[in-house]
């Protein structure tokens, strides 16, 4: 059913356990592209070299041939390159602060939602800012990909290094893994979707369920999905104004 800012505005002020899960339309504010949207990198069909994406953006690819994974994985860090979270991260850090209990579960590997502040946060696809060594312990962290030479060598052991996101043919982050299942063990009496085409099980599961139960629902979306028929509120708008504008109405609400 369709609803209105303030309906959406109350489940945050009414809910303390809240999950929110997002996906790429929460960064398109900030001026990345989506996966599937315009000018995104699975709406070219084939590479140039004549390969789909997802086949690029897989382990197998990986170790056969990393300079390519390693070409596009460049594409894709240089899209949120200079580019900052947007007042719908803030919003979700700020009302994470506030409530008893709120957790974003995202697939964005951007590190909006870390830089933005949240702290009770699943970054179920990895973060493009942490790299790793494939054969020793070594971890770095890197604003960008700038002066990378491609594919990079570990500084300790001149090994293959990566960055921690999960590759298509690739079991998910085990931490993340292990706190995602904790959390949603443990419930949540809310469940809010912003921005995602939710392909993935683990991303669809949570909303089917709580919708199945009878916990309400939220999806933030210009555009409807298929979670739209699902939901119990279906809220037609942009990530960052939407979430701006609950975290108005939820501010002078406790002033
Ligand atoms: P998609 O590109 O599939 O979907 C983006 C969604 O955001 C669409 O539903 C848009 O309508 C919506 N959208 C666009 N602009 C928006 C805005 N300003 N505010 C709110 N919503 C907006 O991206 P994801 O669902 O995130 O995984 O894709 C999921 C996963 O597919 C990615 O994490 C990636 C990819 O395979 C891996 O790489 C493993």
């Amino acid at each position: 059913m369709q609803t209105t800012i303030e309906q959406a505005a109350r489940l945050f002020l009414e809910q303390d356990n809240i999950l929110v899960i997002t996906g790429a339309g929460i960064s398109a504010d900030s001026g990345l592209p989506t996966y599937r949207g315009v000018g995104g990198l699975y709406n070219t069909g084939q590479t140039e070299e004549g390969y789909a994406i997802e086949d690029i953006l897989s382990i197998e690819m990986f170790e056969r041939r990393p300079e390519l994974t390693w070409k596009y994985l460049l594409e894709l860090e240089k899209s949120s390159r200079g580019r900052r979270p947007n007042a719908a991260h803030e919003a979700l850090a700020y009302l994470e602060k506030k409530k008893k209990r709120l957790w974003v579960l995202t697939q964005n590997v951007d590190g909006f939602h870390h830089m933005a502040g949240s702290e009770k946060l699943v970054e179920i696809h990895g973060n493009l800012h942490r790299l790793s060594c494939t054969v020793c312990e070594h971890e770095e962290e890197r604003d960008d990909y700038i002066g990378l030479e491609l594919p990079p060598a570990c500084p300790q052991c001149a090994g293959l290094i990566r960055p921690q996101v999960t590759l298509f043919g690739e079991a998910l982050p085990y931490e993340a893994t292990r706190v995602y299942e904790r959390e949603m063990n443990r419930g949540f009496d809310c469940v809010v979707v912003i921005g995602t085409s939710a392909v993935f099980p683990y991303i669809y599961g949570p909303v089917v369920e709580a919708a199945r139960h009878g916990i309400p629902t939220l999806e933030i979306n210009p555009d409807r999905t298929e979670l739209s028929k699902i939901v119990r509120h279906f809220l037609p708008g942009k990530a960052a104004e939407s979430m701006l504008a609950i975290r108005r109405i939820f501010e002078e609400a406790n002033s």
